[in-house]
């Protein structure tokens, strides 16, 4: 599928498989979408901008590689977006934040916001959304309209199971957007829940129902 990026690493995949297991414990599953965010964020930031800056190695002086323009977003999409956002902030720690809470309506599966905040200056800089679940991308969607409502015009999307119903979707409301993610699934149930996926991914990492 054009744009979009699936991360088929071993790791990335042994880990998943583990967190799809239902018997896994809460504190694993956070343990386990830590260390997955580290491995995927590796990729979703494999080709940022380089520029050049002198410095002193204790030799000799050097052009050394270091990351050009203003520092990043992550937009963490709540609740399950904090689960990608902390391992995601531990690889790039001077990362600006956004949040952008939604929920999906059980009965309807529309998105429905209840909190946003943002830097002011998103139109200046990279903004990679995050979200473990791409289901109906209703959620994604409609985050990443009010992310551009608000000026972002680079970002890129996170996530760690898709729907193809949901990639479908996304892609055809914002084409200039890429998807990066661990997996694919089979498709989605008549509640909108991904197959096989891993269930209701805020529920798992924080022990809710
Ligand atoms: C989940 C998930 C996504 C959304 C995906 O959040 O984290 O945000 O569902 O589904 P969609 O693609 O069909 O919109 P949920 O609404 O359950 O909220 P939560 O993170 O607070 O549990
Ligand atoms: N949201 C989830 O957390 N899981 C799904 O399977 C679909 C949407």
């Amino acid at each position: 599928m054009q744009g979009v990026t699936v991360v088929d690493h071993p790791l990335v995949q042994h880990k998943l498989s583990i967190m799809r297991k239902k018997e896994t414990s809460t504190a694993s599953f956070r343990r386990l979408l830590r260390e997955i965010s580290l491995l995927l964020g590796y990729e979703v930031t494999r080709n940022l901008e380089l520029t050049t800056e002198k410095i002193n190695t204790p030799m000799e002086e050097m052009d050394a590689p270091t990351l050009e323009g203003k520092k990043l977003v992550f937009a963490s999409v709540l609740r399950a977006g904090n689960g990608l956002l902390e391992g995601l902030l531990d690889l790039v720690p001077a990362a600006r934040v956004a949040h952008v809470g939604l929920y999906r309506d059980h009965d309807t599966l529309e998105a429905v916001e209840y909190f946003f905040k943002a830097p002011s200056d998103l139109g200046d800089r990279l903004v990679i959304v995050v979200d473990p679940m791409l289901a109906t991308a209703n959620s994604a969607i409609a985050a990443i309209d009010k992310l551009k409502e608000r000026g972002a015009t680079n970002i890129r999307f996170l996530c760690l199971l898709a729907a193809p119903e949901g990639v479908e979707r996304f892609t055809k409301a914002h084409p200039d957007v890429p998807v990066f993610t661990a997996s694919i699934d089979r498709g989605l149930n008549e509640k909108g829940y991904i197959m096989p996926g891993l269930g209701d991914a805020g529920d798992r990492m924080y022990g809710t129902k």
